[in-house]
């Protein structure tokens, strides 16, 4: 029997690792720089918890959460995504009354079976950003320009910002009513998953990718004439913004996204090329009911997400260049018994001065091990054997040019450390 790595699931590689921890390293650093706090929350939670924000009628809840069971008969579920565990955490530790708003931020895996394809994966990495108890349009700003930040730093090209707004309480519920009106007229025409989703979840019409659906869709009212005065200025400002940074957008009429958490401002990033179908890189918005909706009180929520395989995935494809992760500066080769125990020593003593180091295992001959050293891409070499240890020195071998010098032992770490500085 062979095992392999789950449907939808994958192994990140040394080779793959460069970007992750150049990808982690520049997340940290962004949200610091925009004064958020991380916080790590469980990688399962109640399942109600998902249910009740995410909404039993999308598809995460409805057929893409995993659940495991308790021992006492409880279930949960894995975290399909960061907001709800997040804004529990804030309403569990009374988070109400730190000074608001309260700026967090993870990273992690979250999970969701779906059907896999480039870039879609049933395990799969977030950052996630949330600016909680503030419901000024600038907090709305902020986290779409962490977003702009994070892409710019990185080097992207060819990015799009989509942007809408869903409306509130008030408001999206009539325009539900005109959308539901106008398909009734148009039931004809549509797809039987549209027929099915006007009933049960009307606004994900708007997204549907159907041929047939398109000019249905094109024609179908459009919310942001149905926005109240608050939502209609609070997008207002948003916009003028925006403008004011010169930071382009699309206002894209169809964008409701996936979650019903969503209250007035939503927003994507799409990568134009590379990801094919999967090319939303990131996707936010605001949830000013959600806190109450979880038992705490009213506190207004923005934030967004940000998927690191379609971000990595994006930076090869336009060829982005990442750091390398240091490798071994040293490989200790040794000859005879005696010298293969005082490369122990060695190894240990390189080690605590911070000098990374390897050596070979079993006893093979000088010539195997060298190359080894050379496989290793180590710097430098150093050759412990019976003459060395009679003369209390190392040679040591300069990989790249080739030539070797014999080195006193006791100065040996102090050249090495000034030498691989
Ligand atoms: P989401 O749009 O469901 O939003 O996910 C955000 C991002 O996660 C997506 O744009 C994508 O890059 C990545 N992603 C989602 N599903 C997958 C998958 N199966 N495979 C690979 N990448 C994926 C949320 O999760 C919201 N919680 C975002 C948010 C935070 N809204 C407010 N605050």
């Amino acid at each position: 029997m062979r095992f392999q790595a789950p449907r939808g699931t994958f192994d990140v590689l040394p080779d793959q690792q460069p970007y992750w921890r150049h990808l982690i390293g520049r997340l940290h650093h962004l949200a610091a720089l925009y004064g958020f706090q991380q916080i790590d929350v469980p990688v399962f939670e109640e399942v109600e918890l998902f249910a009740r924000s995410i909404g039993e009628a999308t598809d995460i809840v409805e057929k893409e959460m995993y659940i495991v069971g308790g021992k006492e008969g409880d279930s949960f579920a894995l975290r399909p995504e960061f907001t709800a565990g997040t804004v529990r955490a804030y309403i569990e530790h009374g988070m109400h009354v730190w000074p608001q708003p309260v700026r967090l931020y993870s990273i992690g895996p979250a999970f969701r079976r779906e059907r896999p394809q480039k870039g879609r994966y049933r395990q799969f990495h977030q950052f996630n950003a949330e600016i909680i108890g503030e419901q000024d349009p600038l907090a709305d700003l902020e986290v779409m320009s962490l977003a702009w930040d994070l892409y710019e730093d990185l080097g992207f090209k060819g990015l799009s910002f989509q942007l809408n707004s869903t409306g509130d309480p008030k408001c999206k519920p009539v325009y539900v009513k005109a959308l539901v009106a106008y398909y009734q007229d148009h039931l004809g025409e549509v797809c039987d998953d549209c027929r099915r989703r006007i009933q049960v979840n009307p606004l994900r019409v708007l997204d549907c990718k159907r041929d047939q659906c398109q000019p249905v869709i094109a024609q179908a009212p459009r919310i942001t004439d149905y926005l109240c005065d608050e939502c209609a200025e609070h997008f207002a400002a948003l916009r003028q913004m925006l403008d004011d940074l010169g930071r382009p957008y699309t206002l894209n009429h169809r964008l409701v996204r996936g979650l019903d958490y969503y209250t007035r401002t939503v927003f994507e990033v799409w990568a134009e090329e590379g990801l094919g179908a999967q090319n939303a890189v990131c996707g936010g918005g605001r949830y000013d009911g959600l806190a109450e909706l979880l038992g705490g009180p009213p506190t207004p929520g923005v934030g967004f997400a940000a998927g690191l395989e379609r971000i990595i995935l994006t930076m090869q494809d336009q060829g982005i260049a990442v750091p390398p992760l240091p490798s071994p500066a040293v490989f200790v080769a040794h000859a005879g018994a005696d010298g293969r125990r005082a490369s122990v020593g060695l190894l240990t003593e390189l080690r605590r001065a911070g000098i990374p180091a390897v050596s070979a295992y079993g006893d093979r001959s000088l010539k195997a091990q060298m190359r080894q050293a050379s496989r290793a891409a180590v710097t430098y070499t150093l050759i412990l054997g019976d003459e060395e240890l009679a003369s209390d020195s190392v040679t040591v071998r300069d990989m790249n040019t080739g030539t070797q010098e014999r080195v006193p032992r006791r100065e040996l770490v102090q050249r090495l450390k000034s030498s691989l500085k």
